[in-house]
């Protein structure tokens, strides 16, 4: 059924396809039997599903990853399509309109995508009023969404609730040397909305973003953010989000920085700059496309390799939420088996559909 509808899909530009799905999605979940009806069919249940990482209470460990849902807009649909958490963002401070379009390009023979979308965001104060209103309405029946005051924060996530991760970036604008301080406001001004935040120093599309990957840069904003959190009464879990095009020397830099700044956690990973997992065909038609990150199928085994690593230089002892080629059960597991605390899809989404969560979660 989803592949005759992703083939009419196809047929737009990538980005138009992607705000016509959603849009489409939570035009028929205003309706309360079909969003009914879409939970019954796509969403999983069941303690046995359940997780609890970073002090937060997961209701099952598959989420969808950053960039997909970017200004908290769809965060009542997904939550029918069952994912345990989703990452919003990347946010910045002021908003941004990103790069150029297009931006987004699908390579379907290789179940892969290239976007150079450049942060493209509506800017943390209105990001911040979404999530506000989202979690208001948090655990409550459809159709009642958003009607009640109360709202429950961070750690103390009802059961049953999906997770909301923050992940922060800085503006274009921004130099590096002052990176920190957009890193600081988003941190301030999501803190009370969101139940975890991601650092993201890992995006190609911001020209000299991944410099802030070097050890003295990373430090500096890590550590900033740190001070910051430790000093509130419940600080939030604090998670690093990496590319997988590190050297071997920066993932030993990252692994001792998690110690020194006590990260609670780090993604793993973003998209790849690298083309050649792709096939020969593909590759040629990608430097047509031109610059931008790599993701889906082909960044599969660099990603897992990547959390191999990282999983040895820390010891295993701190969560990884994986992020990179997931399609299927196996992929996941391959994740999980690897020690992946929990795991992110994306491009897999775009290509298996609404059922994603199901087809991965249920049982065999
Ligand atoms: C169109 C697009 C936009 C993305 N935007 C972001 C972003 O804003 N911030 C971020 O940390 N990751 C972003 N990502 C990376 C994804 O969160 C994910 O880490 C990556 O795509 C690898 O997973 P996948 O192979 O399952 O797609 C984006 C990915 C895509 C395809």
């Amino acid at each position: 059924m989803y592949q005759l509808l992703r083939n009419i899909l196809f047929l737009l530009e990538a980005e138009q396809a992607h705000y016509f799905s959603m849009n489409l999605l939570k035009a028929v979940c205003k309706i309360p039997p079909v969003k009914a009806l879409i939970k019954k069919l796509f969403s999983v249940s069941g303690d046995s599903l359940s997780k609890e990482i970073f002090g937060l209470h997961f209701r099952n460990s598959l989420g969808l990853g950053a960039g997909f849902d970017k200004n908290a807009v769809y965060l009542n649909e997904l939550e029918t399509l069952g994912f345990g958490f989703v990452e919003i963002g990347t946010v910045t401070p002021l908003p941004q309109a990103g790069n150029e379009k297009p931006r987004l390009f699908r390579i379907p023979s290789d179940k892969a995508l290239i976007n150079r979308m450049g942060f493209n965001n509506d800017g943390v104060e209105v990001i911040k009023e979404r999530l506000s209103i989202y979690k208001m309405g948090r655990g409550l029946p459809a159709g009642q969404a958003g009607t009640m005051p109360a709202c429950r924060t961070g750690r103390d996530n009802g059961q049953g609730t999906m997770i909301i991760g923050g992940n922060i970036g800085k503006n274009k604008i921004t130099p590096n040397e002052e990176a920190w301080k957009d890193y600081l406001i988003c941190f301030n001004e999501l803190f009370d909305v969101v139940d975890y935040f991601v650092v993201n120093v890992s995006s190609p599309n911001t020209p000299g973003l991944r410099a802030l990957q070097e050890k003295d840069a990373l430090l500096e904003i890590l550590q900033k953010l740190q001070d910051n959190n430790q000093s509130r009464k419940n600080p939030k879990p604090l998670l690093l989000k990496i590319a997988p095009d590190v050297t071997s020397e920066q993932l030993m830099d990252i692994a001792a920085i998690c110690k020194e700044v006590k990260l609670d956690g780090l993604v793993s990973s973003n998209t790849t700059i690298d083309r050649n997992a792709l096939s020969k065909f593909n590759q040629q038609k990608a430097s047509q496309i031109g610059a931008g990150g790599l993701s889906g199928k082909p960044l599969k085994d660099k990603s897992d390799a990547v959390l191999s690593e990282l999983i040895h230089l820390t010891n295993g002892n701190i969560p990884i939420i994986a992020s990179g080629g997931v399609f299927t059960k196996k992929d996941y597991q391959d994740k999980i088996d690897k020690g992946a605390a929990m795991v992110q899809v994306w491009t897999g989404f775009i290509y298996e559909g609404p059922g994603i969560v199901r087809k991965i979660l249920s049982a065999q």
